[in-house]
């Protein structure tokens, strides 16, 4: 009894074959298709497609990424989902340019080079890299929690850039399996091993639309790696970045920001600050919550690209929001900050 199977995506027209041991994203990543995806762990619906043939179960996965009426239609999650026949599957979104042209995945070994705190619960930590390491503005890496065989999933502050210095700005989960070590288990020269690039919420080329990002807590990383490239490629197209936080203390790398700022079109950035906007130090400060803030001060939403990375809750108000101002979804970009410790099933 064979147990491989073919795969027709459709409505792009590609083929691949699948075990029936291996996820599907997976197999399609190792064979250098780049469908759509995010956390890969079944937890916030990036990689949802249609079964239009063929048998496919899913492993455990978040109800809120797939809710038993959509399974029940039909709806499958890439990321968890197996092949027992051959199927055909339609994907909802896919981006043509990266389905067969995105960069390969590889696993590298770095080395430690700085862990410094930047807030009372983030902490910057900076890897270098043993060998040349591609990825895109926005994309993530999964590191390797040392001495086993589980990763969490971190994204790049930095860009290509600076090769020898990849930078990570991680939040400190009190007993979180990778996050804890930042205080003090791990430490310069130590060797982590990361797998990547992942994740499909880069910045593209090309599109000319103004750049709206809404990011909270170490959601600022991949904001920064898009802030960052868009200065380094000259981007003409106007940028604001919404920020949320609880308090001024909570806020940081605003010199960065500012610089960054002073290079790019139209540029405003606005902490948005949840539970008190006292002793901002003359920022542009707005108090109450990210999503309000946004969408109080953003009448062409719909006329935006939109970037959101940070806290699930956080990302999934923002889409609601979205999604009521029209905005297309092929203008929306997301990461939640996802932990496979809390798979919210
Ligand atoms: C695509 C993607 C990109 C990411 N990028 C980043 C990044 O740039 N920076 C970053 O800091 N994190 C990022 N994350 C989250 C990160 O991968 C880890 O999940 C997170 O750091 C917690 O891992 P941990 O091992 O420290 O804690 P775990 O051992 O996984 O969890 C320990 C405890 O911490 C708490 N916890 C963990 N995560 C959450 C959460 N999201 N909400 C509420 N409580 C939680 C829970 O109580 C949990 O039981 C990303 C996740 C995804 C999917
Ligand atoms: S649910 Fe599959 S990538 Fe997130």
């Amino acid at each position: 009894m064979a147990d491989k199977h073919r795969i027709q995506f459709e409505p792009v027209g590609i083929e691949m074959e699948v075990g029936e041991e291996e996820k599907i994203l997976d197999a399609a990543f190792r064979q250098g298709i780049h469908l759509m995806h995010g956390c890969r762990e079944g937890q916030c619906s990036a990689c949802k497609s249609y079964l239009l043939e063929g048998d496919i179960q899913m492993e455990r996965y978040s109800t809120f990424a797939c809710n038993d009426a959509e399974v029940a239609e039909g709806y499958v999650l890439l990321c968890k989902s197996h092949a027992y026949s051959d199927c055909t599957i339609e994907l909802l979104n896919y981006d043509e340019e990266e389905l067969l042209g995105g960069i390969p995945i590889r696993t590298v070994g770095t080395r430690v080079a700085a862990i410094e705190p930047v807030t009372r619960d983030i902490v910057s930590l900076r890897l270098e890299p043993a060998e040349q390491f591609d990825f895109k503005p926005g994309q993530y890496v999964d590191i390797t929690i040392p001495g086993t065989d589980e990763h969490r999933s971190f994204s790049m502050a930095t860009t290509q850039s600076t090769p020898g210095e990849i930078e990570f700005l991680i939040k400190k989960y009190p007993g979180g399996r990778f996050s804890a070590l930042l205080d003090g288990e791990l430490a310069v020269g130590d060797e982590l091993s990361l797998t990547g690039p992942y994740g499909s919420s880069t910045l593209k080329d090309g599109h000319v639309l103004p750049v709206v990002c809404v990011a909270g807590g170490a959601g600022m990383a991949p904001i920064l790696s898009i802030l960052r490239h868009l200065k380094e490629t000259g981007s003409t197209r106007p940028v604001r970045f919404y920020y949320g936080a609880r308090t001024a203390a909570d806020l940081f790398y605003l010199e960065a920001i500012k610089e960054l700022g002073a290079d790019l079109t139209g540029f405003e950035f606005i902490a948005c600050l949840s539970e008190s906007a006292q002793d901002s130090d003359g920022l542009q400060v707005e108090e109450g919550n990210v999503t309000e803030i946004v969408e109080r001060r953003e009448a062409e939403l719909h006329r935006s690209e939109v970037y959101l990375c940070g806290p699930p809750p956080m990302v999934d108000a923002a889409l609601a929001l979205l999604e009521a101002s029209n905005v297309p979804k092929d203008q929306v970009f997301y990461d939640k900050f996802t932990s496979p410790a809390t798979d919210g099933a």
